[in-house]
């Protein structure tokens, strides 16, 4: 066991946020899962929140999981589920735009309303909301393949200077008008609202940011660029785990496995220099899938322990 990845992950006193990103396929899902089980085994209340638009979720527990409200999950105590479909948080968080912006949709509502990014914010606001009312001791984010996520967590920082510039300018023209300049302050609220959850987002002590990646090209050229792209924005990755790892027990003089383990241990090799300053920690590849929850404990001991 990895203690000093046991002791970055777990809560201090305060409600931890654990992310898991990488590149499609690698395993978010299954260490997410797995994560989530782990800490609702040890006692913790948990939450697993996906902000993935496919059923990862509720096909990995076996029962339905929506995003209206978090749903208990049968045989694990101490763990809730939600799962924030992008489409249907995109028609809540409209309506609540359409309110706060009300009497000023002429002057700008339609410029919000109408981006192109409507999608992620709503996304984003909606996981805002798990910033602000920690309810869980834990709560383990399983988020869409990097590229998206991190799409995501930027459009605070567009949004949050965008409200702020809409806030100076439609000040000035209420003042002009004679308009009542209070109804702005929902969208300062707003504009904190975000500023907080960015705050958390970037405290290393309460939020951690895993990686997942395969011992192979591309996937350590997405971390890199996952990496770069979480700094510029104040975020800093604190841990890699690199999965479906040969194990050389299962080689067994077996050519094929032996050719892509050799071609694993020098990418291992790599990761390791290359990510130094990153706590590492490594799953096996293992002879099954990991949909159950059986599989999912096998996994939570192989990477936390018993
Ligand atoms: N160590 C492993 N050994 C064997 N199978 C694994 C391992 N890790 C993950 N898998 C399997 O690989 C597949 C992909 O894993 P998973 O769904 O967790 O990836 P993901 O990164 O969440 O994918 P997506 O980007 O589509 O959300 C799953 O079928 C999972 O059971
Ligand atoms: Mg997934």
């Amino acid at each position: 066991m990895d203690n000093k990845f046991v002791n970055i992950m777990s809560p201090n006193g305060s409600t931890k946020y654990l992310f898991f990103g990488g590149k499609g396929g690698v395993g978010k899902t299954t260490l997410a899962t797995t994560t989530a089980v782990w800490f609702a085994d040890q006692g913790y209340r948990t939450t697993i929140v996906s902000t993935d638009p496919t059923v990862s979720l509720s096909t990995m527990f076996g029962q339905e999981i929506g995003g209206e409200t978090r749903v208990p999950i049968r045989h694990v105590s101490n763990l809730c589920g939600l799962n924030i479909n992008p489409n249907d948080a995109k028609g809540v968080f409209q309506k609540r735009l359409n309110s706060v912006m009300g009497q000023m949709t002429g002057t700008f509502g339609g410029d919000i309303v109408s981006t192109p990014c409507a999608e992620e914010m709503a996304t984003f606001d909606q996981f805002v909301t798990f910033l602000e009312e920690p309810d869980s001791e834990v709560i383990v984010f399983d988020t869409a393949p990097t590229g998206k996520s991190l799409r995501e967590l930027a459009m605070p920082f567009d949004w949050a200077g965008f409200l702020q510039k809409q806030i100076q300018d439609g000040k000035e023209l209420a003042r002009l008008m004679n308009m009542d300049e209070d109804s702005f302050d929902k969208l300062e609220q707003d504009k904190l609202r975000y500023e907080n959850a960015l705050s958390v987002l970037r405290n290393r002590s309460t939020t951690v940011f895993n990686l997942v990646l395969l011992p192979e090209r591309l996937p350590i050229e997405e971390t890199y660029s996952a990496i770069t792209g979480l700094d510029r924005l104040g975020i800093s990755v604190q841990s890699l785990i690199t999965n479906q790892c040969i194990l050389p027990e299962v080689v067994e003089g077996n050519r094929f496995l032996a050719a892509r383990a050799e071609v694993q241990s020098r990418y291992l090799d790599e990761i390791g220099s290359r990510f130094k300053d990153l706590i590492q920690t490594r799953l096996p590849l293992l002879d099954h899938d990991v949909s159950d929850l059986a599989s999912l404990r096998q996994v939570g001991k192989i990477i936390y322990g018993e």
